[in-house]
């Protein structure tokens, strides 16, 4: 009678603790993580970010501290965003030498620059005063090409103080093909640039719009960032341009919704590929956590497991030191 019953059984490879450890395929490493960090001007506590539990505006002395704990538990990256005291129409905080990014970047350098990669934002809504990613003509849309001569300034300033690695974020068209120049021409030919390739207007940034306080003051990004119902190929075609525009590293952002786009984009390139765990999916799982409602642990590694599954080489997470220490 046993000819019934199956012989092929998946089961067998799961017996036991040993066998599934052996064969398991999917393995976060510490230096596969980046931990993205907030720095605010002129505070003399760190403030907890009330819809990011856990998460913190650093002072220039706690997000040193941090940032040591970071490299401690060996995380590969941070990546730096700063919240100014002061904010204008032309984000003149952004590219100051002496602006709060600035001033983070030089010190965190010089605390864990030897241990893991410094990289910074490169972006304008933390700085301008309406909250848009750029320079707005006067009817209030975003001018893209006004904003590159921004980006490039900003680049330079943070190479010059110490960024190791630059994080366009923008989503301007040929924001990685001005930086690049503007970086070369300043002599940092040698800093790589990690390209938000590919970034959708998404409402899973929802915290991080409280944490970096740049919510719009009018409007949306969806005249710069992706709709997330657009095909799958738009995702591949601005991977390409960042390419040919001198792109070291691509990333997906955010990243549990968008799986299929981190294959598609990992299938496509022959670089890293970033994915970038939003402030959005780490809310919804500390709230769901705290109300006893899931595994906490679990899901976490859950998830990033299945962003590396996807084909993430890089995490971006703001769990990046808790998991980094728990490997
Ligand atoms: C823009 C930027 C954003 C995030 C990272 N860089 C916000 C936005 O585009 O609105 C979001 C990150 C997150 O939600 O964790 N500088």
């Amino acid at each position: 009678m046993s000819a019934q019953y199956p012989i092929a059984r998946p089961r067998r490879l799961r017996r036991s603790p040993a066998l599934r450890r052996m064969v398991s395929d999917t393995r976060l490493h510490a230096a596969d993580l980046i931990l993205p960090m907030f720095v605010k001007e002129g505070i003399d506590e760190p403030r907890p970010v009330a819809s990011m539990p856990g998460v913190f505006q650093h002072t220039r002395d706690s997000l040193r501290k941090a940032a040591h704990d970071a490299a401690e538990a060996g995380v590969g990256g941070l990546i730096l965003f700063g919240v100014p005291a002061v904010k204008d129409a032309a984000g003149s905080a952004a590219d100051d030498p002496d602006g709060i990014l600035q001033v983070a970047l030089r010190e965190v350098n010089a605390e864990v620059g030897d241990a893991l990669v410094v990289i910074a934002d490169t972006c304008l809504d933390e700085f301008t005063d309406n909250g848009h990613c750029g320079i707005l003509t006067p009817s209030g849309d975003v001018d893209n090409d006004a904003t590159l001569e921004r980006y490039a300034s900003v680049a330079v300033a943070q190479a010059t103080a110490g960024a190791q690695m630059i994080a366009p974020s923008g989503m301007m068209d040929g924001q990685v093909g001005a930086i690049r120049a503007a970086l070369d021409g300043a002599g940092f030919g040698d800093i790589p640039i990690l390209a938000y390739s590919v970034k959708y207007a998404s409402a899973f940034y929802g915290p991080f719009r409280d944490a970096a306080e740049c919510a719009p003051q009018f409007g949306d990004r969806s005249t710069y960032q992706q709709d997330p119902a657009g095909l799958p190929e738009e995702a591949l075609r601005e991977v390409r341009l960042d390419l040919a525009e001198g792109a070291d590293a691509v990333m997906v952002k955010p990243a549990l919704a968008y799986l299929d786009v981190i294959t598609r984009v990992r299938d496509a390139v022959d670089v890293p590929v970033a994915a970038y765990q939003v402030s959005g999916e780490y809310a919804m799982v500390e709230a769901a956590a705290a109300n006893g409602w899931i595994d906490r642990d679990r899901v976490i590694m859950e998830s990033l497991v299945a962003i590396k599954r996807a084909g993430a080489d890089l995490i971006l997470t703001y769990w990046a030191t808790e998991v980094a220490r728990g490997l």
